[in-house]
Formats: structure tokens, sequence, C-alpha cells
């Protein structure tokens, strides 16, 4: 009966998981090469550590290692590539006060820069 009952518990979960866990399955349609040289030139390397950008090596915000892997971005977004890209675009609209500004990037530009992220594992 117990264990009858941790199942159904979990029942839920099963539909709602997964929807986290094909988070960031569909792949962004943003240009890799592109998107490795707008991270160079926007300077987001100065706050985060990004593997394969030179130089890329701040501490400020959080490694942005595994990107593709992970399933929430900045501690509440699901990781989707429209989240991705809305987060790059605006943070201060989503996390209002954090300390990733703005950095007026164009909507084809945070595209790009999502196709480089999702590319992280
Ligand atoms: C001045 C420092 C700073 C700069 C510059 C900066 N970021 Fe951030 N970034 C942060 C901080 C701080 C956070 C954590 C914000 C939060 O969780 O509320 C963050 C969060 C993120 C996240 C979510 C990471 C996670 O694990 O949840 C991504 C993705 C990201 N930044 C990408 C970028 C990209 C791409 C650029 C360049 C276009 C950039 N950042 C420039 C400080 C910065």
């Amino acid at each position: 009966m117990r264990f009858f009952l941790i199942v159904l518990a979990a029942l839920p979960c099963l539909a709602g998981c997964d929807v986290w866990q094909s988070a960031a399955a569909p792949g962004p349609s943003g240009d890799v090469q592109q998107g490795a040289q707008l991270i160079v030139k926007s300077g987001c390397g100065t706050c985060h550590e990004i593997p394969g950008i030179s130089g890329a090596d701040g501490h400020v915000g959080p490694p942005l290692d595994h990107m593709a892997e992970r399933t929430i971005i900045a501690g509440f977004l699901p990781n989707t590539p429209d989240n991705m890209r809305a987060w790059i675009e605006n943070p201060q609209a989503i996390v209002p006060g954090n300390a990733m500004p703005n950095m007026e990037l164009k909507d084809d530009e945070a595209k790009d820069i999502t196709a480089y992220l999702y590319t992280l594992r």
C-alpha cells in the first residue's frame, strides 16, 4: 500500500518533469560561429567562464559550461531556445536588478549566441 502511494505521488511528475527534461532539446536556429564571435565582442567572458572562448574566465556570473544540458536558466526560467534568447537580450526585464546588464543585442545576435551556448554539453 505504501509503495502504491509513492508511485501515485510520483505520477503527476511524469508529465510535469518531461517538460523540464526536454527543455533544451529543439535546436536553436542561430549561427554558432557568429555566436562565438559575438560572445567575444560583447565581453560576456568578463563575467562568465565560457568553454571554447579564449579569455572568457570571469567569475561575476555563473560558468556557462554544460549550458545545453541545464534545466533552468537564472534560477527559474526553463532552458528553452526562446527563453535563452530572451534572457540574453534582456536579463534586466526577467530578473530586475541582477548583475547581468542588458547588452543591447539584436534578436538575431542573441539567437546566434544561443546557438553557441547550446553546443556546450
Ligand atoms: C557584468 C557581468 C555580466 C556580463 C557582462 C554578462 N553576464 Fe550573463 N550573467 C551575469 C550574472 C550575475 C548572472 C546570474 C543572474 C541571475 O541568476 O539572476 C548571469 C547569468 C547568465 C546566464 C544564465 C546562466 C545560468 O546558469 O543560469 C546566461 C546564459 C548568461 N548570463 C549569458 C551571458 C551572455 C551570453 C553574455 C554576453 C552577451 C553575458 N551573460 C554577459 C553576469 C553577466
